[in-house]
């Protein structure tokens, strides 16, 4: 173990902290975290965390939403500025005039949005979980879906519900392209395809299974293949190496990369847990508790 690394355990022990990451996050905050997961298994251990402090080594509506369902503790990014483009997408004057467009139609946003949008929503949900919560709302009700259109038409594809779609997206999933499917299948026609549901329809039909990360990592576990492609962002292939030593993974392509996340360092996590650095996460009292209203809502349908 490096000094840092030493350092990083010494101090987590004296703050009674706990240190969560995201999948996409760089490799050696990964291996330092306590517990490593995608946005809804994230969501689950801030709820239950009983530890002082939380750092949060993902971007702003992961830390946000830590602090929203368990406001008892402080939440710390430890990258201030990593945000999620996505995220900041919608605003919530532009949500409520659809509200306003389409009044009899529930609000389901997903995780990746601001507290903001969250607290202007029925419920939330996260890329594993939305195609669950979307058959469980009342079927008469049509379904405004915010931001991600792409995902929207996965949950669309998966229920055949009546929906309403935001122009979001997130930036690293569109640069798929069906070429680069049709490519890594030639190149390798014995991988099982995997592809994350922000990636555009098109590139989607072309894939064998259409998973958010957390799946893909459970998929893979009971899975007899050997070699997979990936197609998510890059981080996501060092824990399904952690995890499946034995099995071969392939990256869709190397330009898969969400800066934002990739902006995590040890040196963030060390100086979040001495108090010198990082953001304290701190959303409104009212924002707060509207939108653990859709939270909650999620994490109760999702089981
Ligand atoms: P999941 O962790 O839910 O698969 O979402 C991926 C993502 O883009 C997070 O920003
Ligand atoms: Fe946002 Fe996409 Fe980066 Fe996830 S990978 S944080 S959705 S920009």
């Amino acid at each position: 173990m490096s000094n840092l690394q030493q350092e990083i355990q010494a101090l987590k022990k004296s703050r009674n902290a706990v240190i969560l990451a995201h999948t996409y996050q760089p490799s050696e905050v990964q291996d330092i975290a306590d517990y490593v997961g995608d946005s809804y298994g994230l969501s689950v251990e801030a709820n239950r965390t009983g530890a002082d402090l939380i750092v949060f080594c993902g971007v702003q509506f992961m830390a946000e939403t830590a602090s929203i369902l368990n406001p008892a503790r402080k939440v710390i990014l430890a990258e201030p500025d990593a945000g999620c483009p996505m995220a900041d997408m919608i605003e919530a004057d532009e949500l409520r005039k659809l509200k306003s467009q389409y009044p009899d139609h529930l609000v389901m946003c997903y995780v990746n949005s601001t507290a903001e949008i969250k607290a202007e929503s029925d419920v939330c949900c996260t890329s594993s979980n939305a195609v669950k919560i979307a058959g469980k709302l009342p079927e008469e009700r049509g379904i405004i879906f915010v931001p991600d259109k792409h995902l929207g038409s996965f949950v669309q594809e998966k229920t055949g519900r009546k929906m309403v779609f935001w122009d979001g997206f997130c930036p690293i999933h569109q640069k798929i392209n069906p070429d680069m499917i049709n490519r890594a299948r030639t190149d390798y026609p014995d991988a099982v395809l995997l592809i994350h549901p922000e990636a555009p329809a098109e590139c989607r039909k072309l894939c064998d299974h259409v998973l958010s990360t957390g799946e893909m990592c459970s998929f893979v576990k009971t899975s007899d293949h050997n070699q997979y492609v990936i197609a998510t962002e890059k981080g996501l292939l060092h824990t399904l190496k952690k995890q499946n030593p034995e099995k071969q993974f392939i990256a869709l392509s190397d330009n898969l990369i969400c800066p934002n996340m990739k902006k995590g360092s040890l040196l963030s996590v060390k100086k979040a847990l001495e108090g010198s650095g990082g953001e304290v996460i701190s959303v409104p009292a009212d924002i707060a508790q509207r939108a653990s209203f859709s939270l909650k809502n999620m994490l109760e349908m999702s089981r």
